[in-house]
């Protein structure tokens, strides 16, 4: 007996192919479960709309502030966004390296850099916790050469950049303006493998030939890798994208003696083109992600596998300042009517130094002290203190 109706919704950028086929697709196979999907349509949401979709695939939200926006509010309305749009804001490739070595997966060793630049309002003295210079003979002693910079969120192979020398660094750094940038090991490959994976779980990995033109890199050669190695790539896939909660991504890694490094595992909304992907993978996207959503429809999502990130925080520990903190104020909790007397909190604040102006003295340094008008009184950050927080 056919269920209630869904509706599956796609939201997509200017790509040609994979939306016609994924549609229609849907609609084949999802026609026994009642199951129909269409381009989500949207002029303005209001916070109270309701959603008429069980299912959205977002292909563009990182290009358009407003879906993402929306997208967010769906989820609160029940509706199933794949990729998951608060997952998905958390992330950047940094994080996901150090991440990665958690989880047992080989990463190439990844520095995150301060920017070259910065937005308007942003000043000398607004930059006090950083060091200057960088210490780049340093950062390049770490990650080896030749290393890679390139966006800690970024795609499509823009502002990469590979480095041979410390002096190519600093011209690339140069280049970067205000663009959040990581500094990577290169690794020195003899294979490359692209994998698509999808509901965190589905790996197909693909023969990638990066240096290849762009509609000659991914290879239909389905026994490229070898047994033990396949099993590697797709476990280190399975493993990384439950712990993302990403649904639909790829993931790549370059092969070095064997190990699998994962490279970039921070593709959410993939390139799925009929004309990049040539006809076998195509074919298998398409069904593959058709299956994902009527599968998500019909059976619902529970976040939360054993892998997911959230688990590596350390929540556990009693957050600063509650009654159980081991670094709290050791003054008895106060009624929670009355105000606690902010001189009483000594514990977190130290004497500290601004360049070129001595210490200051404690305790009269207490920042809760300093006059609220004081133009720009030293340890408030001066965008703070000018009202923009
Ligand atoms: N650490 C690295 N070692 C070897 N090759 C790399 C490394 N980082 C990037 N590359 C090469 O540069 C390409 C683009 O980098 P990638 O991280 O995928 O950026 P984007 O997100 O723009 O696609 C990769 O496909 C790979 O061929
Ligand atoms: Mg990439």
């Amino acid at each position: 007996m056919a269920s209630e109706p869904m509706k599956i919704g796609l939201l997509c950028g200017r790509e040609s192919t994979f939306p016609g086929a994924f549609i229609q697709r849907v609609n084949d196979l999802g026609r026994e479960h009642n199951i129909t999907a269409e381009l989500v349509k949207l002029g303005g949401t209001r916070m109270d709309d309701p959603s008429p979709y069980r299912v959205i695939v977002d292909r563009i939200s990182h290009e358009i502030p407003y879906y993402r926006a929306y997208l967010k509010q769906a989820v609160l309305e029940g509706t199933i966004v794949i990729n998951n749009p608060f997952w998905w804001s958390a992330d950047d490739k940094f994080f996901e390296c150090a991440l990665a070595t958690k989880l047992g997966v080989a990463v190439p060793k990844t520095v995150v850099l301060p920017q070259k630049s910065y937005v308007e309002g942003v000043v000398t003295e607004s930059l006090r916790n950083l060091v200057y210079p960088i210490p780049w003979q340093e950062l390049i002693d770490y990650v080896g050469l030749p290393a890679f910079m390139k966006p800690f969120i970024g795609g499509g192979w823009k502002n990469v950049y590979k480095i041979h020398s410390v002096e190519e660094l600093i011209w690339a750094f140069d280049q970067t303006g205000q663009l959040g940038m990581i500094l990577q090991e290169g690794i020195t490959w003899n294979q490359y493998v692209r994998c698509y994976c999808l509901g965190q779980t589905n790996i197909m990995p693909i023969r990638y030939e990066p240096d290849n033109p762009f509609d000659k890199r991914y290879v239909y050669d389905p026994a490229f890798l070898d047994t033990e190695l396949a099993a590697r790539v797709v476990h280190d896939a399975q493993v990384l994208n439950q712990a993302l909660g990403f649904d639909m991504n790829t993931v790549e890694f370059a092969v070095r003696d064997g190990v699998p490094y994962a490279i970039d595992f921070l593709n959410v909304a993939p390139d799925m083109d009929y004309h990049s992907v040539g006809h076998q993978y195509f074919e298998w996207v398409v069904e593959n992600m058709s299956r994902l959503v009527i599968e998500r429809a019909l059976h619902g999502y529970t976040p939360g596998a054993e892998y997911r990130w959230d688990a590596l925080l350390n929540s556990a520990a009693a957050p600063a300042g509650s009654p159980a903190s081991k670094v709290g104020p050791t003054h008895p909790p106060a009624p929670v009517t009355a105000l606690l007397d902010p001189q009483e909190i000594a514990w977190a604040w130290h004497p500290y130094q601004i360049p070129g102006r001595g210490a200051r003295p404690a305790p009269t340094d207490h920042p809760a002290n300093a006059p609220a008008a004081a133009p720009g009184p030293d340890g408030v950050p001066e965008e703070q203190a000018a009202g923009k927080s």
